[in-house]
């Protein structure tokens, strides 16, 4: 096992304007300690493009985030914004992993077709959209959970195993 370095994300309005408490982003926190990874750290922000690109960036370029997973802004409403920031912090796209989300969830869900979410690398952090609900939070993250380890692996030069 190695130690990764895990930042959380939450993009809602309602959680950020106090009028909801996030239970995603600290699931997501859970998850990630439980499999002895190392918290960078958790961030809540409303659904707004530039604050959720200011956190993803803070935590991959000065918490040196492996992996950043935002919960949230995935659907279709007016203000889901988490695919666009991701395209646009990230310098190469990570198709596979969205791909992957959405055909697992689609086994659970028909309405995994309405997450739009996006998954990336900006340097050395790979930035991974997961949609918002507690549910589907958590179910998205254990579709990927396992591969993280070697992905990051990967980023640093590694090699296959
Ligand atoms: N994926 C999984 N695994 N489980 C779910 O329950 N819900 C879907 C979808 N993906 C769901 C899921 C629903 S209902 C929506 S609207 C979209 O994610 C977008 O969610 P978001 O807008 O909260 O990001």
């Amino acid at each position: 096992m190695s130690e990764l370095r895990i930042g959380v994300v939450t993009s809602s309005d309602s959680c950020a304007a106090g009028s909801r408490t996030d239970g995603s982003g600290p699931a997501l926190v859970a998850l990630a300690e439980a499999r002895g990874w190392t918290i960078a750290g958790y961030r809540l922000c409303a659904d707004d493009g530039d604050a959720l690109a200011a956190a993803i960036v803070e935590l991959a370029d000065v918490e040196a985030a492996d992996v950043v997973l935002t919960t949230g802004g995935t659907g279709f409403g007016p203000r889901d914004v988490a695919p666009e920031v991701t395209l646009r912090v990230c310098d190469r796209m990570a198709p596979g992993i969205s791909e992957h989300i959405r055909a697992e969830s689609a086994k659970v869900t028909p309405r995994a077709m309405l997450s739009r979410g996006a998954a990336g690398l900006r340097g050395r952090t790979l930035v991974i959209n997961l949609p918002g609900s507690l549910k589907a939070a958590t179910e998205s993250f254990s579709f990927v959970a396992d591969q993280l380890e070697h992905a990051v692996s990967m980023m640093a030069g590694g090699g296959h195993d």
